[in-house]
């Protein structure tokens, strides 16, 4: 992966960064950009995403339309093409890649980690690591053989698909029919193939922020999370674990990292069961269960990721102690959505706001997040919900 130097933005010596995505982690990572002085172009689907509202530029369109996608991409010729997101036409970054560009952290890792069979597939087959046990089925028939063969309860998944879409566990012979019918309606790629796994009674599960620099490989401490319909609610720093299942984690995390190569920051998603360690999955860029090091570190995931990527070294990475952060979901339908209270919201010592400034609230939206440091990490879960709870939004 090249190095450009930094310069000076619209300029001829400018870094140019470019965006494929522009929502709140990618907001945060513009924002790191431009502290760098780079030049920013943001890509997304709808005008005003959050991270257009921080860019020097932007772009409407759909990132799956690789045509559209690589002519803009000839057009800025950006010294680095930053995903995201998931969803973008990755056979033209791989072809891209191929005609000179460079894609974070390789187009690679953006095609193998946008399909749930690409990367489980390299880190159960070929890097050997342990994960769920699992099967890809294409058809009814299939399916149901493989959920008897996997056994229940087993979670089925859209091979295509984040945030829970389309994604629901089978308990029961009478989940099966409705499980199928869910996954095929809840693909971004519409209906087909689907992952069934084993399902893993895991104790925690966690994300390894990993960074993969100039310099080597470095962990973030552990985040622990929970999930709900889908999506993480609240996330905390450090996540106790034993030294061993933390030893297994970096292990398992520097592997995959290694395996999709390049430079940047990665989300490794792992279950942990005593001290044994499952791969779940790895998200080539910023996590959103990251957001804690907000708050909880001196370099966030997002200050990471732009140091890996312009080559930049990271010797240490302080966290400042227990922290978390709760998510601000809205639901209703608003375009004018308005966040009251605030002041009373953010009145205890270490507690902080992000409000992504969405412009639409359709359905049940993430419009922010809240962040905490306390004496431990119930503590900081404790303040970052209660700064959730004081907001008064009005749609
Ligand atoms: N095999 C499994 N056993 C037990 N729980 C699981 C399993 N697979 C997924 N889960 C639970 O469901 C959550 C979401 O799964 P997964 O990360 O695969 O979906 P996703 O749609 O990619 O989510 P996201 O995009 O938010 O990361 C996991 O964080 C975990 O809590
Ligand atoms: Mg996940």
């Amino acid at each position: 992966m090249k190095i450009k130097a930094l310069g000076t933005p619209f300029s001829t010596t400018a870094c140019k960064v470019l965006l494929c995505g522009g929502g709140e982690l990618g907001k945060e990572v513009v924002i790191e950009f431009k502290r760098l002085g780079a030049e920013v172009v943001v890509l997304d689907r709808y005008p005003h995403a959050p991270a257009m509202q921080v860019a020097d530029r932007s772009y409407v369109l759909s990132m799956l339309d690789g045509e559209q996608l690589e002519a803009i991409i000839r057009k800025e010729n950006p010294d680095y093409i930053v995903p995201e997101i998931e969803a973008i036409a990755t056979d033209r970054l791989v072809a891209l890649e191929q005609d000179g560009f460079t894609v974070v952290p390789t187009a690679k890792a953006a095609q193998l980690t946008m399909n749930r069979e690409g990367i489980r597939r390299l880190a159960a087959e070929e890097l050997g690591l342990a994960t769920s046990p699992y099967q890809f089925v294409d058809n009814f028939a299939d399916f149901e053989r493989a959920v008897r063969e996997i056994g229940m309860p087993c979670v089925v998944k859209p091979i295509m698909s984040s945030s829970g879409k389309g994604q629901s566990v089978v308990k029961s012979e009478a989940d099966i029919a409705h499980a199928w019918q869910y996954a095929q309606e809840g693909g971004r790629a519409g209906k087909g193939r689907v992952i069934v796994e084993g399902f893993i009674d895991f104790d925690y599960e966690i994300t390894l922020l990993t960074v993969r620099h100039i310099n080597g490989t470095s962990f973030c401490q552990p985040i622990g999370h929970i999930q709900e319909n889908g999506d993480y609610q609240q996330s905390w720093q450090p996540q106790a674990m034993s030294e061993l299942a933390l030893e297994r984690s970096q292990d398992i995390a520097h592997r995959v990292t290694a395996a999709l190569g390049g430079r940047g920051l990665f989300g490794v998603e792992l279950f942990i069961k005593g001290d044994t360690v499952y791969f779940s999955e790895v998200s080539p860029r910023p996590h959103d269960t990251g957001m804690v090091t907000l708050i909880s570190q001196d370099l966030s995931e997002f200050a990471l990721h732009a140091r890996a990527i312009l080559g930049l070294p990271v010797p240490h990475i302080h966290c400042h102690g227990p922290s978390a952060s709760s998510v601000v979901l809205v639901s209703g339908d608003s375009t004018q959505l308005q966040f009251g209270n605030v002041a009373a919201a953010l009145s205890e010592p270490f507690t902080d706001l992000r409000l992504f400034g969405k412009p639409e609230v359709k359905g049940t939206r993430r419009m922010g997040v809240a962040l905490a440091r306390g004496n431990d990490v119930e503590e900081a879960i404790t303040k970052a919900k209660a700064v959730v709870a004081k907001l008064e939004i009005t749609l």
